[in-house]
């Protein structure tokens, strides 16, 4: 039987261009499909069949932060998200993943499918409506979500944390349990409200039955997935809550059917633009939407990272299964890990170590990324890292010092003494050369090998796979130097040696370009044309297609492959910290002895004392005279920076959350973006102009200015020094 596979990865939020974890995500799944694409199944007369594989995707387009973002660039959220989405084919070619399909979850078919569910969740009792307290924002005129309000952790009394959990002693509360609750958009207080809230009723005994038989399907989750899950659901079902499935307009998101001003939390609908992206593409391709998610071989096997397990192993199952969808029988889940850089977590304030544009931009090829994580990946939940010096090491080693080298070492001498053309017969020793190194060293049955290298990419263990390929290349690269082709073609008297030996070590290339082709597209593309192939499939692996194939073969002409990564490139390839806080402040702009004109001051270097006095026009000239009341006009006010955030869309301004001993904070926007990273700041003192008019700007009210040393000529002499008040000083002080 022909196995269908509908292969589907997370949808990525459409609020931000690609990190390099998403990268990850797509490649593990890409080398999956592109395995799953070389087997064939048999059919019922025995006859092998290409496996059928639908790889789709779709931008996760709804909630807040999406219809925020739009907002603030004074765009609509269609066009906002329309611009990310045009963003994304870059990286996606990039790094040769083949979606069959990008869709997004903001389409006519998301809102059929997802309203269509709604309607059969609401008919099989499990919907209902309940009045709860939820927090409204006055002076912005909406209901804020959890992650729009901050406060201070009742449990660690931490400050500045998220409605829904802490992040310093990770505690998870309800957002009305925060203390000194404020709007993120205005800082001010937000009041309670009451509102009609939809909810779908996970504590139904039905969905813990359901749950608990799905989840101990053999083979559907790893054992370390169905362990947790089984944790959520408890021992009869009374862990399970009901969740919150509406919000109220304003809410860039879709409809909730016969419910006037109530939208659908993006959660709902997110993990149906699966559906909407497959219907499209078969819409698109004539193909029968309805009958394949019938069809008793189809099966979905889906990728996600760990961090939003709870949405696709306890709600969209069970969402799934009471409102009719078969394919929840067939939905296999496949739980990663994160990727971190230097062991570093990425976070969106201090960037995401690596980007995907740059690492593309400075040339870097695609595969030895593919090849890297690819040999780091596993079926477990676990991280894994991205380091230079590994990566550089890896990739060297493996695919140029092992696999392109057996290439390089050998076609050249095909092509200059034979025309091109492959021997015809092979010697004994040949033959036993190439059983040692495809069957393995020790009595390995011919096809086992193959056979588990197969197993390993059925199960996600990349690197094991990798590791076995690798043992190939290791025998492959002995031969060769036993047998040291490059002495046979001194002379003419061993030329039948010479060619014996380089076309045995081109199958050898041939059949590792095979099993690493699902990693290294490419690259097998090339060495198709190279060798003459039409297409490589798992069956040329084994049998007749490994050698008789080939023998008497004319092939093309050989060009280089891969080149190795060069150490330099991967140092440009780590984001550079934005400007360095200076290690030992230099004095204040007035008196500093800034370098002459045109020469950036090193960061992090203090001036000596004995510095040179300052070019004179370095130096501002003093401005006009005032009187002590001009002076007393300006109420500068000792502030606390409690937050300091990026302000997406803007590479000049920082927002800065501060308490000014008001009961209150004050959101105000500070072009310091240029000299400091969001996190060097909190938690700061700083000082600020406390009654200055406040100014609407395009990303929000700006409620003060804080203050800041610097050169005359900013361009000339870069460098921006918050002022910093003495230890001591309490926010709110008055500073005359
Ligand atoms: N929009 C939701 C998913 C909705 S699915 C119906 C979302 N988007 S996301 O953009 O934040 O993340 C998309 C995927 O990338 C998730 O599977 C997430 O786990 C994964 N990754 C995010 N950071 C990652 C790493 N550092 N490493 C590997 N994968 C990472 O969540
Ligand atoms: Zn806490």
């Amino acid at each position: 039987m022909t196995r269908k596979l509908f292969v589907t990865t997370a949808l990525p939020y459409a609020n931000a261009a690609f990190h390099i974890g998403h990268m990850m995500e797509y490649i593990q799944a890409d080398i999956w499909v592109r395995f799953q694409r070389m087997q064939n199944d048999m059919d019922e007369n025995g006859s092998g069949q290409p496996r059928v594989v639908h790889f789709v995707g779709a931008d996760d387009t709804h909630g807040t932060p999406i219809m925020i973002a739009a907002e603030k660039e004074g765009v609509t959220p269609q066009e906002f998200v329309a611009k990310i989405a045009a963003g994304r084919a870059q990286y996606l070619d990039g790094f040769h993943i083949a979606f069959d399909n990008w869709y997004s979850t903001d389409s006519p078919e998301n809102v059929d499918l997802s309203q269509g569910i709604y309607r059969r969740l609401r008919d099989a009792g499990l919907i209902y409506t309940k009045t709860v307290d939820r927090f409204y924002d006055t002076a912005k005129g909406m209901f804020l979500a959890d992650r729009n309000i901050k406060g201070e952790c009742p449990v660690c009394h931490a400050k500045d944390q998220y409605g829904d959990n802490c992040e310093v002693c990770g505690a998870a509360y309800q957002p009305t349990e925060l203390i000194n609750p404020y709007s993120v958009f205005t800082g001010s207080t937000p009041i309670l409200k009451p509102s009609e809230q939809y909810f779908f009723k996970l504590s139904d005994p039905r969905c813990f039955q359901f749950l608990k038989e799905w989840l101990n399907t053999p083979g559907r989750l790893q054992p370390e997935m169905v362990n947790k899950v089984s944790e959520w659901l408890g021992e009869n079902g009374e862990k399970l809550a009901d969740w919150d499935i509406s919000r109220d307009a304003p809410y860039f998101g879709i409809p909730i059917p016969d419910a006037p001003g109530k939208f659908f939390y993006v959660w709902l609908d997110a993990p149906v633009g699966y559906l909407a992206s497959l219907k499209n593409y078969f819409e698109k391709k004539g193909l029968d939407y309805e009958a394949f998610l019938k069809d008793p071989s189809a099966e979905q096997v889906h990728f996600i990272g760990k961090d939003i397990v709870s949405f696709h192993l306890l709600f969209w199952p069970a969402m799934l299964n009471f409102s009719g969808h078969p394919i929840i029988d067939k939905l296999k889940v496949n739980v990663h890990g994160h990727l971190t850089v230097n062991n570093e977590k990425m976070s969106k304030s201090r960037g995401t170590g690596i980007s995907p544009l740059r690492y593309l931009d400075l040339n870097m090829n695609p595969e030895w990324l593919r090849y890297y994580l690819a040999f780091k990946l596993n079926s477990k939940v676990e991280d894994l890292d991205f380091t230079g010096e590994d990566f550089v090491a890896r990739v060297n080693s493996d695919l140029i010092g092992k696999y392109v080298n057996i290439a390089s070492r050998c076609a050249g001498f095909i092509a200059k003494k034979f025309d091109g053309k492959l021997a015809a017969t092979l010697s004994d020793n040949a033959k036993e050369w190439m059983a040692r190194a495809l069957n393995g060293e020790v009595n390995g049955t011919p096809g086992e090998r193959q056979a588990s290298i197969a197993a390993n990419f059925e199960a996600r263990e990349f690197g094991k796979a990798l590791r076995e390929i690798m043992e190939i290349a290791d025998v492959a690269n002995r031969y060769v130097d036993e047998n040291k082709p490059w002495i046979l073609a001194k002379d003419d008297t061993r030329i039948a040696e010479l060619h014996d030996v380089c076309t045995t070590a081109l199958i050898l290339f041939r059949q590792l370009t095979i099993l690493l082709s699902p990693v290294l597209p490419h690259v097998a593309a090339r060495v198709q044309a190279f060798l003459g192939d039409a297409g490589f499939t798992w069956a040329d692996t084994t049998g007749a297609a490994v050698y008789e194939t080939m023998l008497g073969r004319t092939i093309g002409a050989y060009s280089h492959l891969m080149q190795r990564v060069d150490a330099k490139m991967v140092e440009d390839l780590f984001d550079k910290p934005a400007v360095a806080a200076p290690a030992a402040a230099p004095a204040a702009a007035a008196t500093a002895a800034p370098a002459e004109a045109g020469e950036a001051p090193a960061a992090g270097v203090a001036t000596p004392a004995s510095a040179a006095p300052a070019a004179a026009d370095a130096i501002e000239e003093l401005a006009p005279e005032i009187s002590i009341d001009d002076f007393t006009k300006i109420d500068l006010r000792v502030a606390k920076i409690v937050n300091c955030e990026h302000v997406d869309g803007s590479n000049k301004l920082l927002r800065l959350t501060l308490d000014v001993g008001e009961g209150r904070y004050r959101n105000v926007f500070s072009g310091i973006k240029s000299a400091y990273q969001p996190e060097q700041l909190i938690g700061k003192l700083t000082v600020m102009v406390a009654n200055l008019a406040p100014r609407k700007m395009k990303f929000g009210v700006s409620e003060g200015m804080v203050l800041c040393a610097s050169a005359k000529d900013e361009k000339a002499n870069p460098g921006l020094y918050v002022l910093e008040p003495v230890s001591g000083a309490q926010p709110g002080m008055r500073i005359r």
